[in-house]
């Protein structure tokens, strides 16, 4: 296990996880486990530039760490834990943002978006825009090289963060003239990079277009029907290819089951509603059981806890290597730490 490389991500707790997180980031998570040191994480602290909920921040951590659990993720193989149980990312964070040029931060994606909605809004260009959304690369620059992570599994957004943060690492091996990070490499999944949501955008939790993956089954009935499709009559042919509804299934569907489908529609006499109640029955059969394990472990949380517990300290183990090479290098708090009792 330990001869393995890293696979590392953090997936922030903003909501109900839905299929669109499930099909482009859960699941290609967990078919890596078998070949990687796999250290995920939940990003709460990346949350916080927009969550202002006590309550749901905490309660979506849990949520995340039950629904991984319930896909089949074993705590024994994966390294599961909370970033804001990891202190050290702040030691980093600091210690990063010495190295990254202001201009680099200039160009980041959400930033850039909200500066450029404030001038087309004619605001003041910082409006609404706090230092922490500003220093998010940073921050996830931290949880990236902290573990020595090879590889980083995101969906495509996040692509740049991963490139800044290799240029973040590239400055200070330089800096030191020593190899004191891996560089790492983003992967993604160009064949999941957009699931469509219930009005054909991009499932989103900033749309209000998700399909929950755990909704209780008539719950989840009802969403599926709300799935928007044009108004070709039942009787006609249609294009499979063309409508949310077999854009959704055939993630899903066997081969078999795919091609049946995709028949169907090109044969005419076959309704989107008769589409959507398949599409219902294959979620229910993929996701059902689960669901199950999925509301156990929520209903445990004493347990969800020792579990996050027992994931930081091996992620604090893991980085508490690298920090000290890090430290090192720079010269800081080169004596050993002072401890002091907290209760
Ligand atoms: N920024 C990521 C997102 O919004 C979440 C994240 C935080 C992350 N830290 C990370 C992803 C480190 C990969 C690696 O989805």
């Amino acid at each position: 296990m330990s001869d393995m490389k890293i696979s590392l991500t953090g997936i922030k707790p903003s909501g109900i996880p839905h299929i669109g997180n499930y099909l482009g980031m859960i699941k290609p998570a967990l078919e890596l486990v078998e070949q990687y040191n796999a250290y995920y994480f939940i990003a709460d602290y990346h949350a916080l530039t927009t969550l202002r909920d006590s309550k749901q921040m905490k309660q979506n951590s849990y949520d995340l760490t039950a629904t991984f659990l319930a896909l089949g993720m074993n705590p024994d193989n994966v390294v599961f834990f909370r970033q804001s149980d990891i202190p050290e990312i702040f030691e980093l964070s600091w210690i990063l943002s010495c190295f990254c040029p202001k201009g680099l931060l200039n160009r980041a994606h959400a930033y850039k978006a909200a500066l450029d909605a404030n001038v087309k809004n004619d605001k003041d260009c910082d409006h609404g825009i706090n230092a922490g959304l500003f220093g998010y690369p940073v921050l996830m620059a931290a949880d990236i090289l902290m573990y020595g992570s090879h590889i980083v599994p995101v969906g495509k957004d996040q692509k740049q963060h991963v490139e800044m943060t290799k240029d973040m690492a590239q400055a200070m091996n330089h800096a030191y003239d020593e190899e004191i990070f891996v560089l790492p490499e983003s992967v993604i999944r160009a064949e999941v990079e957009t699931i469509p949501g219930l009005d054909g955008r991009k499932m989103s939790k900033s749309y209000n277009n998700v399909i929950p993956i755990f909704a209780p089954a008539k719950q989840l009935r009802k969403i599926i029907m709300s799935i928007v499709t044009d108004s070709i009559p039942v009787e006609a042919p249609k294009d499979p290819d063309s409508n949310n509804v077999y854009n959704l299934y055939k993630y899903f569907a066997t081969p078999e089951q795919d091609a049946a489908m995709r028949e169907k529609f090109t044969a005419g006499g076959f309704g989107y509603g008769d589409a959507k109640q398949e599409l219902f029955e294959l979620l229910e059969s993929t996701f059902g059981e689960a669901r199950e394990k999925y509301n156990a472990y929520l209903a445990d949380t004493k347990k969800l806890e020792e579990i996050l517990m027992e994931g930081a300290k091996k992620a604090r183990y893991q980085c508490s290597k690298i920090m000290k090479r890090v430290r090192r290098a720079v010269g800081v708090r080169h004596k050993r730490q002072v401890l002091i009792e907290t209760s």
